[in-house]
Order: C-alpha cells, then structure tokens, then sequence
C-alpha cells in the first residue's frame, strides 16, 4: 500500500484492497498456528476460525469481482489472461472452502485448512505483484476510487 494514504480524505480500491489483504495475512499466520497446534482438538472451533476469516475473504472477493475485474478488463485487452486466473483462484478457495464445511474429521479440516493458506497466499501474492500495479497504471483515479456503497 502506498504511504500516499495518509493526508488523503479517500482511498482508493487498490489501496482498500491492499490493507485487506495485510489483514487477511495476519489472519492466516493464526490459522497456520492453530492448525498446527496438536493440543487443539476442536474441530468446531477451527472450522469456526476458517469460516470468520472465510467470511471477510469472500467480501473482499466479491469487491474486487463487482469493481474491479470489470474495469480491468475493459481497460486491458491483451492482459485478459491474468484476471481469468485469479477469478479462477476465487472459485478454487469456495471449492476449499466448501470440501471444509462439509467436513467434520480434524485431520480432514487441518488439511483442507493448510491448502487454504497456501492457496491464498499465493493468490493474495499475486494480486499484489501482478493485477494491482497493472490497475493503477491502467485505470484512471475516478476508477479507482472506493464505491460509495461499500462499506468502507
Ligand atoms: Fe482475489
Ligand atoms: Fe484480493
């Protein structure tokens, strides 16, 4: 995220993204130790932790779906490709996600979970290092300011 931010009356959605994005890191290295940690047997209570963190990940998918592949994608013809993968990544974390709230055996769960971590990491990565620099320099700032209506 840019330190542009700070003395700035508005975000703009890369840089509301972004600190998602820092937030949904600090999430998953919790995960990573819960998961990990043999003392915890509670399999309704990791499922619980995945699905509170799942929740503010499939918001965040569905802003970036809604305001900002649309965008891009009319922006960027010849880097259609990068957007198609990582709407793709989006659909391979709900199928995660859902194999997880199917299932009720802890080691099951502590697998599905470390996919999950490693999956959206990668993703997250990703987005960073690829789609948002591409975003900033081909969109506009009208574009890339953050929706009225979002919540933010
Ligand atoms: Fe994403
Ligand atoms: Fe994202």
């Amino acid at each position: 995220m840019s330190l542009q931010t700070f003395g700035r009356t508005k975000m703009t959605i890369i840089e509301k993204l972004s600190v998602e994005h820092g937030v949904f890191l600090k999430l998953l290295d919790y995960l990573e130790k819960l998961k990990g940690d043999r003392s915890f047997l509670d399999v309704t209570g990791l499922k619980h932790v995945i699905f509170v963190i799942a929740n503010v990940v499939e918001k965040h998918a569905e802003h970036e779906e809604k305001f900002l592949f649309p965008k891009l994608r009319s922006y960027i013809g010849p880097e259609l490709n990068r957007i198609q993968a990582v709407e793709f990544e989006h659909g391979e974390i709900r199928k995660i996600l859902a194999v997880i709230k199917k299932n009720n055996d802890l080691r099951a769960v502590r697998l599905e979970a470390a996919k999950l971590i490693t999956f959206l990491r990668d993703h997250i990565a990703k987005e960073e290092s690829v789609l948002f620099p591409v975003a900033e320099q081909c969109l506009n700032p009208e574009h890339l300011q953050v929706p009225c209506k979002s919540g933010a």
